[in-house]
């Protein structure tokens, strides 16, 4: 690994170099992911995901490539993010959380070798590499302004996904899919597709958040319905208001507590019917 320079991020060190990447251990990202809400075919990529990882020597045998990379597409706040960290805790490896867009920004010219270099470290080391922001590079290459530069960093993430091999899994996010190169779209072999919840999700996610705190009867189902629109991200936040209105009168968590945190957070995508 070249130098690299200090920042104040306590968690850099244990990323062994890598100056835009935060470090999990497998057991903090176990952590952040007890809450999840896969969707079934979103859990059912996952779970087959694994099941291969599980079994390799079988499918060195028949000479059928592993899967090693995956993308996630989808709006804010309905787990991308959360997924690699799940992916992280399964497996069990660490997870390294780079930013691309910082990459881009800070490191202006350097783009490229800031990439090979992230990708050099998931070479030595088994992780999850998970690239955030990832249209920020894999924008198509028409859309850029600093185009050469943008160039030849699409060029760097083409060879090192083909290159890409050992025991790391690559996994990057996006909220715009379609402004990734194609070139590099095709290059995951798993590709996963998030959504806001539906119903059923939510009732399952309010369900999680609420746990064990006391709780008026219908509180779910009216949550549910208010909640409709809302991503997971803005959910949690909601009921997380609630349950602290609850608190401070000494109350179960009501609808009524429920409505007003609604109103006051404000969601961005709520469309209730009145
Ligand atoms: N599917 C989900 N199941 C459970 N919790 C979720 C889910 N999606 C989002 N959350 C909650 O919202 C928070 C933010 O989610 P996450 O960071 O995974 O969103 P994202 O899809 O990566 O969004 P962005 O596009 O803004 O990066 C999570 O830490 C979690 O608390
Ligand atoms: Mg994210």
């Amino acid at each position: 690994m070249t130098n690299m320079s200090k920042t104040n991020n306590a968690r850099l060190p244990r990323a062994k170099g890598i100056d835009m990447a935060t470090y999990y251990t497998p057991k903090e990202c176990a952590r952040k992911v007890k809450r999840i809400v896969l969707p079934p075919q979103n859990r059912q990529i996952v779970e087959e995901f694994i099941t291969i990882l599980g079994m390799k020597e079988k499918f060195v045998r028949h000479d059928v490539p592993i899967p090693n990379k995956v993308v996630m597409f989808g709006p804010p706040g309905t787990g991308k993010t959360l997924t690699a960290f799940y992916l992280a805790a399964r497996l069990e490896l660490p997870l390294i959380l780079v930013r691309l867009d910082a990459i881009i920004h800070s490191h202006l010219g350097e783009t490229a070798s800031n990439i090979r270099k992230i990708f050099d470290y998931a070479k030595s080391s088994p992780c999850v590499l998970f690239l955030d922001e990832f249209d920020a590079v894999a924008r198509t290459r028409e859309n850029n302004d600093e185009v050469k530069e943008m160039a030849r960093a699409v060029n760097t993430l083409l060879q090192c996904l083909d290159e890409f091999e050992g025991d790391s899994i690559f996994t990057a996010a996006t909220n715009l899919e379609a402004e990734l190169d194609p070139a590099i779209w095709r290059r995951f072999d798993t590709k996963m597709t998030y959504s806001l919840p539906d119903e059923e999700r939510r009732e399952e996610y309010i369900s999680l958040l609420i746990g064990d705190f006391q709780h008026e009867e219908h509180v779910r189902l009216t949550a549910s319905e208010r909640l409709s629109g809302c991503s997971y991200a803005d959910m949690e936040q909601i009921i997380l208001k609630a349950k602290r209105k609850a608190i401070i009168e000494d109350l179960p968590l009501a609808a009524s507590h429920i409505n007003e945190a609604c109103e006051e957070y404000r969601p961005q995508t709520i469309r209730y019917m009145s």
